[in-house]
């Protein structure tokens, strides 16, 4: 038993997720901003790989004042879980996901540095899974136990594709940006291997949203 995943994503329209300083780059326009922000706060948990923590180091938390108080009035807390697939628990002790305004789970492999795990233990909990890479199948089944049922994934390129690979993934957003970014090197959002059999989707819908446009789409792989 895994949560429901969904991906969401900001590209342009020739597929890149930032350019090739793989820095954060501003793709979503405003409308789009608050789109994502209304799906953090409806998900339990939000999870990056660690190259999006590395690169753009997110907060990961509902900006929408409102939004998190609706939450509370549920009797959700303010903000969404956050994970972070980190095989050898990289993850910066200043990283913004380590700060108090939510819960964090880090999930690492039996490779990651035992010193390292116990510095990020004071700031979040850290789960093993995995020999080298983190098991996702492992990581989703003990979110599913914390009580993860909707998780909603941010990136990067590289997680999507393993998740895909894995047929781990139910539902996608991509917002495409009237923009071309370029750049043989910059990434996209699906990175990692090319897939042995390529994965077919339904698209669900497309709609024009503000200047650009939105895909909702569902691989045909997932289990
Ligand atoms: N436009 C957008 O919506 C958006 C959203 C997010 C990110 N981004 C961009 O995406 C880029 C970062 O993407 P990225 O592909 O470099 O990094 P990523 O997908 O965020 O993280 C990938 C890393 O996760 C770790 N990992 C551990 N277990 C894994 C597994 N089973 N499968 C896959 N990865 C696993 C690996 O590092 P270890 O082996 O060290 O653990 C891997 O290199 C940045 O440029 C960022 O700005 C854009």
């Amino acid at each position: 038993m895994r949560p429901f995943v969904f991906v969401n994503v900001a590209a342009s329209l020739d597929g890149k997720i930032s350019d090739e300083t793989r820095r954060q780059i501003r793709i979503s326009s405003e409308e789009d901003l608050n789109r994502v922000d209304e799906l953090r706060a409806k998900s339990d948990a939000i999870m990056v790989g660690i190259g999006t923590i590395l690169s753009d180091d997110p907060s990961l938390t509902v900006k929408n004042e409102k939004l998190r108080a609706r939450r509370i009035l549920l009797g959700l807390q303010e903000n969404p879980v956050r994970v972070v697939v980190d095989s050898r628990c990289r993850i910066p002790l200043n990283a913004r996901v380590l700060d108090q305004r939510a819960k964090t789970i880090v999930a690492v492999s039996k490779i990651a540095d035992k010193e390292k795990i116990e510095g990020v233990k004071k700031k979040a909990e850290v789960l093993v899974c995995g020999d080298e890479k983190v098991d996702l199948k492992c990581l989703l089944t003990h979110l599913k136990e914390y009580g993860i049922k909707k998780l909603m994934v941010e990136g990067g390129g590289t997680l999507i594709n393993s998740l895909l690979a894995e047929g781990l993934v139910d539902e996608f957003y991509i917002y495409y940006a009237p923009v071309m970014i370029g750049g043989e090197k910059a990434p996209t959002i699906c990175d990692g291997k090319s897939f042995a059999e390529k994965i077919k989707f339904k698209i669900v819908s497309i709609e024009k949203f503000g200047d650009g446009f939105l895909v909702r789409a569902v691989p045909l792989v997932s289990r």
